[in-house]
């Protein structure tokens, strides 16, 4: 797509990633043969880790202490060698900017051999990209953001926003007694059921195997409860947290879904 030589559409679509503006992950190769859990991980004080000199990920690394550091100047070019060599196990690991990472990633990587460990303390983007003009992007650039942010999430990038530590007093619904049943509310919570939890939890609320069946939670949670871990997570168990990404609305509308599937008033597929 020849983004990189674009210098222009390149910060155009980098800065149009907006869900990771405050994520930075470490990027390596399964060739690594090794699993980064956390930035806290020892393994990591023993690898060679690419950083962009002069760009926040140089301080997460000196944070770190990551003293095996290799410094790249943060130009395209020079970035993009940053992946290259991860690949070719030049280096063994890279600390990136997700938007970053996920565009070279979506470029280099097509075979899907690198893994991402995204840090879970929101850090500000690179200075370069930090102004939040949000003006209309163009259909390429609208184009090019959703591919990177699609990669993003394929390689299980979590935004740090969403990994930050919660906040209680967001996390209570209005009322902690669960809405009364409301069928039209049911139907929108098809949408964010289908959005943002089916892959886990399997079509039509069903679990697919991966989690929980939520139809039979529906009913053993309170709705406190069931609106602290959605927004909460459990996040070491593989169930991400959702503050930051849905309002309390969504949370709502999404237990109306999962309730009414509970109770069969509304049947699988596409509520009509
Ligand atoms: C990436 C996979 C994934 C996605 C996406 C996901 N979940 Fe989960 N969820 C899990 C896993 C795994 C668990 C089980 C966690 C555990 O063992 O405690 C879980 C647990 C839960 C529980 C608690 C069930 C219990 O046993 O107490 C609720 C409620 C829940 N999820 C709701 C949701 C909702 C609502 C969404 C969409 C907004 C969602 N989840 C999206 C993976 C996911």
């Amino acid at each position: 797509m020849g983004i990189l030589q674009d210098p222009e559409a390149f910060q155009a679509v980098l800065r149009a990633v907006s869900r990771y503006k405050t994520t930075y992950v470490v990027l390596y190769s399964d060739d690594l043969g090794v699993s980064i859990e956390s930035v806290e991980d020892p393994i990591l004080l023993s690898l060679r880790v690419g950083v962009p000199a002069g760009t926040p990920a140089a301080d997460l690394a000196q944070k770190y202490r990551l003293l095996r550091r290799v410094d790249f100047p943060s130009t395209p070019t020079a970035l993009r060698q940053i992946v290259t060599d991860v690949l070719a196990r030049k280096i063994d690991a890279a600390l990136l900017w997700a938007p970053l990472a996920g565009l070279l990633a979506m470029e280099l990587d097509p075979s899907h051999r690198l893994s991402m460990m995204p840090l879970a303390a929101p850090t500000p983007p690179p200075a370069s990209f930090a102004s939040s003009d949000s003006s209309a992007v163009s259909e390429t650039v609208a184009r090019c953001r959703d591919e990177v942010q699609g990669t993003l999430e394929a390689y299980g990038v979590v935004p740090a926003e969403v990994l930050a530590p919660p906040n209680p007093v967001e996390e209570l619904p209005a009322s902690p007694e669960p809405p009364p049943e409301n069928i039209e509310e049911a139907r929108q919570g098809w949408d964010v059921y289908q959005t943002h939890c089916e892959r886990c939890h399997g079509p039509d609320a069903i679990s697919g195997g991966l989690a929980p069946d939520l139809r039979d939670r529906v009913r053993r949670l309170t709705y406190a409860e069931f609106f602290q871990i959605v927004l909460q997570g459990r996040v070491e168990k593989g169930m991400p947290a959702w503050r930051g990404l849905l309002k309390p609305d969504d949370v709502r509308l999404v237990y109306q879904y999962i309730r009414a599937r509970s109770t069969e008033r509304l049947g699988p597929g596409r509520p009509s």
